[in-house]
């Protein structure tokens, strides 16, 4: 299941972030591709381990902890620290078909991930770039997703996608992965719909009415049920 969560950073934030990434070095982002995606990979990334990147990696993790829709959708275990990569027309860049590694490490915290959901999070303005859709294959077909700055999508890290190329302009993006407490992305998908028409039951009953407290216990009982921590 493809989620979007919307407003996870704010225009503001945007800014600030594009301000400190404009103005960083930049490496060849084949320094964090797997064997075969190396192949296909034709991109620019912020250095994994700089202090840029994980000084806007942990501003991202820490508007990620307090967004409801996001804890929802992913019921996250473990996230892997925030990268940054960005796709320049002139150069030519993009990303084929690939699926992500199963595994990531990380160098500087030892942190070692069962990568269960891949995440995008935009940093530039759909009207600042051509080209440049993340395209996501699953049993539905493909599906093309270009969202706004500060947008964030979620899709299973199983599936098969690509970035197309980017024609004009530049394309600014945060990439990364997480461990979910439930590995499943069906029993995770039906959570995440269990929880939302919770939200929108206690939004008209009220939270203390009797049939959305035992929906709610049965909400809690799913993730007893089926979460790995
Ligand atoms: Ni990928």
């Amino acid at each position: 299941m493809l989620i979007c969560v919307p407003g996870v950073l704010t225009k503001d934030d945007v800014a600030d972030f594009r301000r400190v990434m404009d103005a960083a070095e930049w490496e060849d982002g084949r320094s964090t591709a797997g064997a075969q995606s190396a192949l296909v990979k034709k991109n620019e990334q912020l250095p994994p381990d700089s202090e840029v990147a994980r000084a806007l990696g942990n501003r991202i993790i820490s508007a990620l902890t307090a967004n409801p829709r996001f804890i929802s959708a992913a019921i996250p275990l473990q996230i892997f620290p925030p990268l940054f990569n960005r796709y320049v027309a002139s150069d030519g860049h993009h990303f084929g078909v690939h699926v992500d590694n199963a595994v990531r490490g990380d160098r500087l915290t030892g942190l070692r991930i069962r990568t269960d959901l891949s995440v995008t999070l935009f940093l530039s303005e759909p009207e600042d770039y051509d080209g440049g859709e993340l395209v996501v294959e699953d049993n539905y077909g493909s599906h093309e997703i270009k969202l706004p700055a500060g947008d964030l999508v979620l899709y299973p890290a199983s599936s098969l996608h690509l970035v197309t190329p980017v024609t004009r302009g530049t394309r600014v993006a945060s990439f990364f992965w997480l461990q979910s407490m439930v590995r499943d992305d069906h029993a995770r998908s039906l959570i995440f719909d269990l929880d939302t028409a919770i939200q929108n039951l206690v939004e008209r009953l009220g939270r203390d009415d009797p049939e959305t407290v035992k929906l709610t216990g049965i909400y809690h009982n799913l993730i007893r049920y089926w979460a790995e921590i």
